[in-house]
């Protein structure tokens, strides 16, 4: 997916990253480097930076930056080229249409097309006589016609070949039928099989209105082998953790507000009793991708996960998810039925809706949850629910809240509001001085660097690892630095995006075009991210003596690497040859 560089170039300097970023995030500058709140995460102080002589940004907090072009991805949820496309009709600029994009797009394009025909035809099949069983089903999980059809629920019938026979006959290729995930290819003799076979069909719609995917029910449970749902694979078009069920519909909700539950069956019931607000992951937990997502679209949203356990893990798992999304979240205890499709049905929109508005805060929900642990008759579990409350209280920001909630905490155990008030002051103490320290760990010691937190990045020669990232440091901010270097090559790092990185800056110096990050290209947003964080943590003066050390130090652990592996590769040879019983 190539744009030309010198186009990549131009866009990036019609695009200057203050001004693009200046537009969602209000700036503040400071020294050579700008500061606002960070638009990723929620967050009360500064802690996202932008530097304007590198065309970078990067946060200190939730540690995601990038280059304008990542900006523009992770801001408005887009893929890479569609984010040049959108920052150069800001700038613009006319995009050379890359052939390989192009093809890429015509593929994506023909997939959306098949997808379409598809859920037209398993919609079909529901009022065909073969699809008899599939309508009573439905029916008898009380959705009405009108239901079906807005979501356009389908029968995939009992046949090997129904969807494949059928999109052949539409001018869909082989090829294209195996992209769609929605067939299978027999391993005996390629054949290609229905991978759908007599289940109730949900097709999952895009917020552009795409149909992308499909869940697919069991409906009769005879067959206890077989999942309950099954949903399409991984496609060109289809990203389970990057979308949400029923967004499309939510999306235009009025109700100002997001609900998030977990099956395809309770967003279909929220909708059909007017809870038209109402979204589902798709069988996977909820990811920060999702929470993004929703952001988007809401500043509030109500998670109504499953009574049982599992369920209530799921939910303290996504709290935090959400409001690092910088999402206001509230929790709604389901009880009396297993998922709200079951709590709709028996007991009618005008209950349901009593529950809503009784649904905790967050703050609210986890004091429940503390409350839970403890016999506050016993004095030492009661000190105990005490020291807990005061220290989640703590960590909130608003002096306002906290002492509505300290008040509440201290009603409960029966105790004096001042105490409870000072408990809290404490435990914010605390907590602030452990912020500082370890806000001081990082600052003072900038090249004490870390292990990426990201697991695909960790390092696995540190030594090395910590020497490349000051090489890249010292050349981002003096590119010339590269010309008393000129031994160390990129195959030498041992990192690998590192090595890539130093590759193409070097090349960059080489053809005399600017040296940063921003030049980048081919690189996943966590290696972006993740150079980005070098470009900022490891600030400091330009240091020739370091610069060489570091080198060195690169050099060194390469031709002992190399060495092992030589090593290794005659000891090898050796045994071989005594296990033949020659001598070597
Ligand atoms: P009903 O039983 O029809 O009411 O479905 P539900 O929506 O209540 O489903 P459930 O609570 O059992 O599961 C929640 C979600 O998890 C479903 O909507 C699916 O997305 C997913 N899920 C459930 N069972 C399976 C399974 O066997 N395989 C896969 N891949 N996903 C599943
Ligand atoms: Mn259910």
């Amino acid at each position: 997916m190539a744009f030309p560089p010198a186009f990549l170039d131009e866009l990036t300097a019609r695009n200057p990253i203050e001004d693009v970023v200046g537009q969602y995030v209000n700036l503040k500058r400071s020294g050579s480097n700008l500061f606002g709140l960070c638009p990723f995460h929620g967050e009360k102080t500064a802690s996202f930076s932008v530097a304007p002589d590198k065309g970078i940004y990067y946060c200190f907090g939730c540690h995601k930056g990038g280059n304008v072009i990542n900006f523009e991805m992770e801001i408005e949820g887009l893929s890479y080229p569609d984010a040049v496309r959108a920052l150069a009709k800001r700038a613009g600029l006319e995009v050379p249409e890359d052939e390989q994009y192009q093809s890429r797009y015509r593929q994506q394009e023909r997939l959306w097309a098949l997808h379409k025909e598809a859920a037209r035809f398993y919609h079909s099949q529901l009022y065909a006589p073969i699809g008899a069983n599939a309508l009573q089903y439905a029916a008898g999980r009380g959705m009405p016609k009108s239901i079906l059809t807005k979501f356009g629920i389908g029968y995939a019938p009992d046949s090997w070949t129904a969807l494949v026979d059928w999109l052949r006959k539409k001018g869909y290729t082989d090829q294209e039928l195996r992209d769609s995930g929605l067939v299978t290819v027999s391993r005996k003799n390629g054949n290609l099989f229905d991978r759908f076979r007599d289940r109730l069909m949900f097709p999952i719609i895009d917020v552009r209105g795409n149909v992308i995917g499909f869940g697919g029910r069991i409906m009769n449970n005879q067959d206890k082998s077989a999942a309950k749902y099954l949903n399409s694979p991984e496609t060109l078009i289809f990203n389970k953790r990057k979308n949400l069920f029923a967004l499309n519909l939510a999306k235009k909700s009025k109700l100002g507000y997001l609900i998030l539950v977990e099956g395809y069956m309770d967003a279909i019931a929220l909708h059909q009793f007017g809870f038209d607000c109402a979204v589902a992951s798709l069988g996977t937990a909820l990811t920060e991708d999702g929470a993004n997502l929703l952001s988007r679209y809401t500043e509030q949203v109500v998670l109504i996960y499953d009574g049982d356990e599992a369920g209530q893990n799921a939910t303290k798992r996504a709290i935090p998810i959400l409001e690092k999304a910088g999402l206001q979240v509230k929790v709604l205890q389901m009880r009396d039925a297993k998922d709200p499709d079951e709590y709709l049905k028996k007991f009618g929109a005008d209950r349901f809706k009593l529950l809503l508005e009784e649904s905790s805060n967050r703050v609210e929900y986890q004091l429940n949850a503390i409350r839970k642990k403890y016999d506050l008759r016993d004095d030492d579990q009661k000190v105990k629910y005490l020291q807990e409350s005061a220290d989640l209280l703590s960590k909130i920001g608003s002096s306002v809240r906290r002492e509505v909630y300290g008040n509440r905490v201290a009603e409960t155990a029966g105790i004096n509001a001042d105490a409870m008030e000072l408990e809290i002051r404490r435990a914010r103490e605390r907590k602030i001085k452990h912020e500082d320290r370890k806000w001081e760990r990082e600052a003072v010691q900038p090249v004490r660097s870390i292990q990426p937190k990201e697991r695909s990045l960790r390092y696995d020669n540190v030594k090395s690892a910590m020497a490349e990232e000051m090489v890249l440091s010292q050349i981002l901010t003096e590119p010339a630095l590269l010309a008393e270097i000129p031994e160390l090559k990129p195959e030498m790092f041992s990192a690998e995006a590192l090595g890539k990185a130093f590759s193409q800056l070097s090349e960059r110096y080489r053809q005399g075009l600017e040296v940063s990050l921003s030049g980048l290209t081919d690189f996943t947003p966590e290696e972006m991210s993740h150079l980005a964080g070098i470009s900022q943590r490891l600030q400091g003066p330009v240091n020739h003596q370091g610069l060489a050390d570091c080198a060195r130090t690169i050099r060194e652990e390469y031709q002992k690497s190399q060495t092992k592996t030589m090593d290794d590769i005659m000891l090898y040879r050796e045994k071989m040859q005594k296990s033949k019983g020659t001598k070597p």
